[in-house]
């Protein structure tokens, strides 16, 4: 395979899908079709589809494990259907979130542990790992404002303790994952504003994008 795979990473509102956004439109004169975007969960059709049950507000009763193997098989069919072909095909790929965000929610977060995530998701994506995954790292509460002034609700107290507990697990697996991976994944400080951010990251993407460029 001879594209790059590089995924987008972070807690909520760290602004993983602001900065893809500019590095898209910066880089679509230059690259072409040679850049690929995609999500998790979703990517294609059928990854969609899993999306809409994992969001569905009317599953309040989804088990965590359910949740887990879920986000796993939309991954598979990310792989397969989007991600793989594209780098069979020398494609720069950035995908927005990916196993990472697995072993960081389910596994940290839902308490499932991030070892069985991980070894759940060895069967899901035959041990594929990014080139390179760019960590957005801000602190949690620093996200959550962030949400919350972009829903017009200033009142960070309304989400329980539960929830922020919730998020604190995940930013502290993300930062287990950044220990043991530290030639995979580089953090970029994610409390700067968007330009900074997005220069730290353009920094990082450029010896990417020049193999890249047509
Ligand atoms: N560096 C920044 N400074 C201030 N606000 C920011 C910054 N980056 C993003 N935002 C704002 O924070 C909100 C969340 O950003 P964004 O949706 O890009 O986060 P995300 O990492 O994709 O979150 P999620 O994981 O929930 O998808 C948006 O309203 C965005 O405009
Ligand atoms: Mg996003």
């Amino acid at each position: 395979m001879s594209g790059k795979f590089i995924t987008f990473e972070g807690t909520d509102g760290a602004g993983k899908t602001t900065i893809l956004n500019m590095v898209l439109k910066h880089l679509e004169a230059t690259m072409k079709d040679n850049l690929v975007t995609s999500r998790e969960p979703g990517g294609n059709p059928i990854a969609e589809s899993i999306r809409q049950v994992i969001l569905d507000r009317n599953n309040v009763d989804m088990d965590p494990k359910t949740e887990a193997l879920l986000y796993a098989a939309a991954r598979r069919q990310n792989i397969v259907e989007t991600v793989k072909p594209a780098l069979e095909n020398n494609k720069l790929v950035i995908c927005d979130r990916y196993l990472d965000s697995s072993i960081a929610y389910q596994g940290g977060g839902r308490n499932i542990g991030e070892k069985a995530i991980n070894d759940m998701n060895q069967f899901a994506t035959d041990g594929f790992l990014p080139d390179l995954t760019i960590y957005f790292n801000l602190p949690v509460e620093d996200g959550l404002k962030r949400i919350a002034q972009n829903r017009d609700e200033n009142d960070i107290d309304r989400l329980d303790v539960e929830t922020i507990d919730f998020h604190h697990r995940v930013h502290d697996a993300y930062q287990r994952l950044m220990k043991e991976y530290p030639d995979r994944i580089y953090a970029v400080d994610a409390r700067q504003s968007i330009d900074d951010v997005y220069e730290d990251v353009m920094k990082i993407l450029q010896p990417y994008v020049n193999e890249f460029k047509d």
